[in-house]
């Protein structure tokens, strides 16, 4: 594609030192699982388990990055990002999660590291993705309150290792979807099916990010944040059963992680038959240090979600339902960017002065398109999904919302949990079989939109 077919973009329209990233995780990308002292962690045992993979697909070597990691730090250097959100594994650091530490596993993040310094790239590190030590697991995971102090330990090794070349620090990516699909439904790593009785895994990560961000401030971190999945939760219709169906699951989403985070309380859970209860496991003080401040709150986003009232007897207060006529992408995920605009107009309204600055640090798409025979990937719908969401970013900005960067999900094709291989949202194509990487046609849009070259 050359410049001048570039489609419009909507990058005037953001603040000035607005950044633009991409974003990925360890367990997706890096392979080498076994290498350099790594321990298992919930998602090599749930890989490793017949059936839970879709084709049974595992993730190694995922996009071999553990190697291949100075190829794909050039590739975000052609692309000219500002920034680079990749998670750090803690099995990889300290492999039982409370033993000792495994000093080549931190090896390999300063090697990471300064090649994206030396790319002029700022690291935004996560300290976890979902990839739990297995021995923590053993021990009760995230259900066990002394998994969060195991974290906050981790966060000061990690630290103190990369904290002279790492200012940017997210500390949690999505607790909802890991309560949710690893404790509450059986969908991803670990696999446990508790529905509500999974809701001590929330607030364990929740103290877990307290503890870390304490850690962090402690070792200097320039910048701390929490990355929340987040999504608007629109009724069926009027009517006020589908109503208090999505008021139900915007408390269970988004306030309860939300809340206790940002208005030091957790929110009221009288719909999910908890209302007035005190929580036996939030002790106190634990709402303290899980209300520290922080320097900007993630965002990631992907599509709303439609509610409706609940059939009778069901256990949870609403029902998922699908959207009439609205295009989705191979993972059937509803596109609708205004849905993005909206998010963070609500969170602006909704928490007001305890809103720290906003980051969109996940948005993408699934799109299946395989590199063409004269070597390009034309992936036309993914442009179109992120040029419809940059604007949709724009629009909040219009509107008040506070929000200082945007990172793709992902620069690269790669693991997609359960979906195995399945799901491709990379800018940049991977081959399976052979490792090559390959620009899409959406690497050479952003690209253009990072230099500013838009009508
Ligand atoms: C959010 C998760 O953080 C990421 O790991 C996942 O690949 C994307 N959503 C797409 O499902």
């Amino acid at each position: 594609m050359s410049p001048s077919e570039v489609p419009v973009a909507a990058t005037t329209r953001l603040p000035d030192g607005f950044t633009w990233g991409v974003a990925t995780s360890a367990f997706q990308i890096e392979g080498a699982t076994t290498e350099d002292g790594r321990g298992p962690s919930v998602w090599d045992t749930f890989t490793a388990a017949p059936g839970k993979i879709r084709d049974g697909h595992t993730a190694d070597p995922a996009c071999d990055h553990y190697h291949r990691y100075p190829e794909d730090v050039a590739l975000m250097k052609e692309l000219g990002v500002g920034a680079y959100r990749f998670s750090i594994a803690w099995p990889r650091v300290r492999p039982t999660g409370s033993g000792p530490v495994n000093p080549a596993g931190l090896d390999f993040y300063e090697r990471l590291v300064d090649a994206l310094l030396d790319a002029g790239i700022t690291p935004m590190a996560t300290l976890y993705h979902w990839d739990l030590p297995q021995p923590l697991e053993d021990r009760g995971g995230w259900l066990d309150r002394d998994t969060a102090h195991r974290f906050g330990e981790y966060a000061a090794l990690a630290a103190e290792r990369l904290g002279d070349r790492v200012g940017h620090w997210i500390t949690l990516n999505e607790p909802f979807e890991h309560m949710a699909l690893g404790y509450a439904l059986g969908r991803h790593a670990p696999g446990h099916s508790l529905f509500l009785d999974a809701l001590p895994a929330a607030h364990h990560q929740l103290l877990g990010h307290g503890l870390a961000t304490a850690a962090l401030r402690e070792a200097g971190a320039a910048s701390v944040m929490l990355t929340n999945s987040y999504t608007p939760a629109v009724p069926f219709d009027g009517g006020a059963a589908h109503r208090a169906a999505a008021d139900a699951y915007d408390v269970l989403h988004r306030r309860l992680f939300t809340d206790p985070v940002l208005l030091g309380r957790y929110p009221d859970l009288t719909a999910f038959g908890l209302g007035g209860l005190a929580l036996p496991f939030v002790k106190d003080g634990d709402l303290d240090l899980i209300s520290q401040p922080l320097d900007g709150l993630g965002v990631n986003y992907y599509n709303p979600t439609r509610l409706t009232a609940p059939e009778p007897e069901t256990l949870l207060p609403f029902d998922i339902a699908e959207f009439d006529h609205v295009p989705t992408t191979d993972f059937g995920w509803p596109v609708i960017p205004s849905g993005l605009t909206r998010t963070l107009l609500d969170l602006t309204a909704d928490y007001g002065d305890a809103l720290p600055p906003l980051w969109v640090t996940e948005n993408g798409c699934s799109y299946d398109v395989a590199p063409a025979a004269d070597g390009t990937v034309p992936d036309r719908d993914r442009i179109d999904y992120l040029d419809a969401h940059v604007r949709a970013v724009a629009d909040a900005v219009d509107q008040g919302a506070d929000v200082r960067g945007y990172l793709v999900w992902s620069l690269l094709d790669n693991f997609e949990w359960a979906e195995g291989r399945h799901q491709r949202f990379g800018l940049v194509h991977v081959d399976d079989a052979t490792q090559d990487r390959t620009p899409k046609d959406s690497f050479h849009w952003y690209r253009a939109l990072i230099a500013g070259q838009v009508r």
